[in-house]
């Protein structure tokens, strides 16, 4: 079973893949941040912006993986859909699969990607099932969230499957796992860290240190007096309705389960607090929190960049749960 890995990032989707037994063929990623990492956990990484990248110089494969970049479709970011030029990689996909006909093409993306638009104003999923189909491939999606499966972390992905049309079986998205007990943050920040192994942290602003000495485990930016709200955030307080009652510096409690863990580690969006210290997670912990095995080296990058690299993963065990059903259904 060979795989190509386009938008590899650090490896969460790979590593998920390869431990289903995929042979990564070849990787590719425009970020020069993300190849000493990949290559010390999975092998070889094509630095490149994959629309320099002709197809012809790519290996065969019976899978493509492409984790395109979730930035035009989020809900979080301007929504300008394949209008932005990163929507257009899903061209660049199409691309390579036209060229190397694999069995199975997997797309992840956002939740916010269900109701994108195309730049005609078709819905996001409907234009890519079209998209496929002119190139001869059946899809399935579905909106899954990475806790169902073991991942000690609530983040809703969609998983979208195109299985070449002459292959005769259908694909079956996995079934969830019923026992969350064990997902708490409690169970991950209880485990020791490796021997020998640096606690690597991402200073807080000194803002968001003083906002967090307001917020117990648990809370969050409702929890600090008016008075201590830097001017910016007692705007929004003073009409919350406007804003939508937004829950800004959330501090999961030790007996729930992490919120999703984000590229730009922000205090504000991302309940990166930890909940008895004032700072954020480590290296590790959010690792952790996208189900990394404690062995998975982040290396070469800056601090700044691993938070990055970590937070745009698909997590690592939610990955093997999709793998598993794909080389089982249809391998
Ligand atoms: C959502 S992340 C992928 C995460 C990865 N699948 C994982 O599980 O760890 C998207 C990646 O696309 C890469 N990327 C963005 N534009 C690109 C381009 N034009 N060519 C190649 N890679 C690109 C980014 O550097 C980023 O690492």
């Amino acid at each position: 079973m060979r795989a190509i890995s386009l938008f590899s990032g650090c490896g969460g989707l790979d590593h998920g893949f390869h431990q289903a037994g995929f042979n990564i063929v070849y990787a590719n990623d425009i970020a020069p941040s993300v190849k000493a990492t990949y290559e010390a956990n999975l092998g070889k990484i094509d630095i490149r912006d994959i629309c320099n990248v002709n197809e012809d110089e790519l290996p065969d494969c019976d899978l493509i993986l492409a984790g395109v970049p979730c930035q035009p479709f989020s809900n979080a970011g301007n929504r300008g859909s394949m209008a932005d030029k990163r929507g257009t990689l899903f061209s660049q996909v199409i691309r390579i699969v036209d060229n190397k006909k694999p069995k199975v093409v997997l797309f992840e993306n956002v939740r916010g990607f269900l109701s994108s638009k195309d730049d005609n104003g078709q819905p996001m999923p409907e234009r890519i099932r079209y998209e496929l189909k002119q190139h001869g491939y059946n899809l399935y999606f579905k909106l899954l969230n990475a806790s169902d499966y073991g991942v000690p972390q609530n983040r809703h992905r969609v998983i979208m499957i195109g299985v070449r049309d002459d292959v005769d079986a259908e694909f079956i998205f996995p079934e969830p796992r019923e026992d969350k007990s064990t997902l708490t943050v409690g169970n991950v920040i209880s485990l020791p860290i490796a021997k020998g192994e640096k606690q690597e942290i991402w200073n807080l602003s000194p803002q968001s240190k003083t906002i967090a000495k307001h917020i117990p485990e648990g809370g969050s930016w409702k929890n600090v007096p008016y008075e201590a709200l830097p001017p910016r955030l007692k705007k929004i307080r003073n009409n919350m309705q406007k804003y939508r009652s937004p829950n800004f510096y959330r501090r999961f409690g030790r007996n729930e389960i992490m919120g999703t863990i984000t590229a730009a580690a922000t205090p504000e969006n991302s309940g990166i607090l930890h909940p008895l210290e004032d700072r954020r997670y480590s290296v590790r912990e959010i690792a952790r929190f996208q189900s990394f095995p404690d062995d998975f080296k982040f290396i070469g990058a800056t601090t700044s960049q691993k938070y990055k690299m970590i937070g745009n993963a698909v997590p690592a065990v939610f990955a093997l749960h999709i793998a598993n059903k794909i080389r089982d259904d249809l391998f």
